[in-house]
């Protein structure tokens, strides 16, 4: 069991031990790429780590992502993994391992000790915030992988730590740290390379597997405390076929496709297509089921949803389904005339007067609207370099302003996702022609009629799915307003266990 003290709010900030492990050469690789990319800069209290300090780095949360992080922070001039949190014991030593580190099984004991100045977390989106306000309010600096929050309130307390107790905090979309975002944006808003935006076109159309259904509870593996696996979350009985990553595919422990790739594609949209000029829609109309699978998830596998803003709408089209029960392909979303050959099916095309941006994780190509290509862009980055690099660079110089993916940018990013659920899962039974009713862009029917030719294979309807009237949003108040507004806010909350309470942050 757990001995560790549960923390409490009120514990004053730790004083930051001097001790540097090495000598820091700072790199610049990224050079001025970050120019324009930061929304919040934030004062900075100067704090121990200087130029000439390693910054002392604990892993939370050693799965797949985890553990390449940390081989990413090892290896980055000025950091070095000291410590590695794991419920999964085994994990955790076997990270550490690599790295001459302790492993323990509870975050806590990283987040207390004052060996640590940095966490990386890389735990199930169900962890990510709490342990993101303990370490902010513990003085520690964070990397949070994406989605920043299971909730929209929760990332809310996230940025208001930031700013509280002046850290340095970076969400883990590290395509913010690929020099091409910036040229895109220049080619399509500075050089208007292919004329007015009149829509986004996102997609994550990827073929996945169901995670199976088991007739008796999942017996929890010996090596994994289970309290502090659940930590925030409900303790229950899970019928899925493993553990670890399918919790992706639970709500009461992840946030489904949409909090998983859509966060990468829609934070690359806000980037990319509103140049971070809008921070959350206004409106969300959401359709969406668990569709020609018997398994124990609980959030879609296929999930569309139009998000109008105060300029251009973007859609998104998430589906694990192949074309056809039992196929390999990915299906495609055809929204428009002209449609370009070969649009990313984790990407988006912004669709422009005079042509497509296609655009997906470190390349992009504009075609004109004869499908001739216009320009290409290609990284020549390791992105999950550079955005961990930027990340030790920024807590090196105590400048949130350097930052790729400043984390109040992250927690919009975040929202589109996590609202887009709350719409899902406000929804019932609705028809077909009453989803194309609340919508006046052209777009959005022909997007239905892709889902209903897909859903044909699997002798679905659209009008079967679930899906929500439109819900009105207010991204100031962070709430939904207007009709059926107080049953949406409500599943936008979540409860907290007992010992693993979020306490607001102001
Ligand atoms: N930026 C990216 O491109 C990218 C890619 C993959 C995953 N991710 C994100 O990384 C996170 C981890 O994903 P994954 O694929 O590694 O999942 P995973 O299931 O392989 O790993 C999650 C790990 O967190 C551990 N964990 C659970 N509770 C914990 C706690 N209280 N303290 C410490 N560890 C805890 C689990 O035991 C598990 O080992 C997710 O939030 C995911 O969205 C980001």
């Amino acid at each position: 069991m757990n001995n560790a003290p549960i923390r409490s709010n009120n514990e004053s900030i730790q004083q930051k031990s001097a001790s540097a492990r090495g000598k820091v050469s700072r790199r610049g690789f990224l050079g001025g790429t970050a120019i324009g990319l930061a929304v919040a800069s934030f004062p900075i209290a100067s704090r121990a780590a200087s130029p000439s300090e390693v910054v002392r780095v604990a892993l939370l949360g050693a799965g797949s992502k985890g553990s390449q992080l940390a081989s990413f922070f090892n290896k980055a001039d000025g950091a070095k993994i000291v410590m590695v949190a794991d419920p999964d014991i085994t994990r955790a030593k076997k990270t550490a391992d690599l790295y001459n580190a302790v492993g323990v099984k509870d975050l806590r004991m990283a987040i207390d000790s004052s060996d640590v100045d940095a966490v990386v977390i890389a735990t199930c989106d169900h962890w990510h915030c709490l342990a993101a306000v303990w370490a902010l309010e513990a003085g520690k600096d964070v990397y949070v992988e994406k989605p920043l929050g299971h909730n929209q309130w929760e990332g809310r307390q996230v940025v208001n730590g930031a700013k509280k107790y002046n850290r340095i905090v970076q969400l883990g979309t590290q395509q913010r740290s690929d020099p091409i975002q910036a040229e895109a944006r220049k080619f399509l808003h500075e050089e208007r390379g292919l004329g007015e935006i009149k829509y986004v076109q996102a997609n994550r159309l990827g073929v996945r597997a169901p995670i199976g259904k088991r007739s008796t509870p999942l017996p929890f593996p010996k090596d994994v405390d289970r309290n502090l696996w659940f930590g925030p979350a409900e303790v229950k009985p899970m019928f899925r076929d493993q553990l670890h990553y399918d919790w992706h595919w639970d709500w009461n422990t992840g946030t489904g496709e949409m909090g998983n790739w859509g966060v990468h594609i829609l934070d690359d949209v806000r980037n990319v297509a509103y140049q971070d000029q809008q921070s959350l829609p206004s409106k969300f109309t959401v359709g969406g089921g668990r569709v020609g699978w018997d398994d124990a998830g609980d959030t879609p596998n296929l999930h569309f949803a139009a998000l109008e803003t105060d300029s251009f709408p973007t859609m998104i089209a998430l589906s694990n389904l192949a074309t056809m029960p039992n196929g390999k392909e990915n299906w495609r979303a055809v929204t428009g005339e002209n449609w370009p050959a070969d649009p990313p099916g984790s990407g988006y095309v912004i669709v422009c007067e005079g042509g497509f941006y296609l655009g997906q994780r470190s390349n992009g190509k504009a075609v004109d609207l004869d499908g001739k290509t216009i320009r290409e862009f290609r990284s020549g980055t390791d992105i999950i370099e550079a955005h961990v690099v930027n990340f030790i660079d920024a807590v090196q110089s105590r400048d949130a302003s350097m930052l790729n993916a400043p984390i109040e940018n992250g927690h919009y990013s975040t929202g589109w996702c996590n609202l887009a659920n709350v719409a899902f899962r406000a929804g019932g039974s609705f028809s077909e022609e009453q989803l194309v009713d609340g919508i006046d862009f052209e777009a959005w029917p022909k997007l239905i009629q892709t889902m209903t030719n897909q859903l044909a294979q699997y002798g679905e309807k659209v009008g079967s799915l679930r899906s929500c009237p439109t819900l009105a949003y207010d991204a100031k108040t962070e709430c939904f307003v207007g009709d059926h507004a107080e049953s949406a806010n409500e599943l936008g909350m979540h409860g907290y266990r007992d010992g693993f309470e979020l306490r607001a942050v102001s």
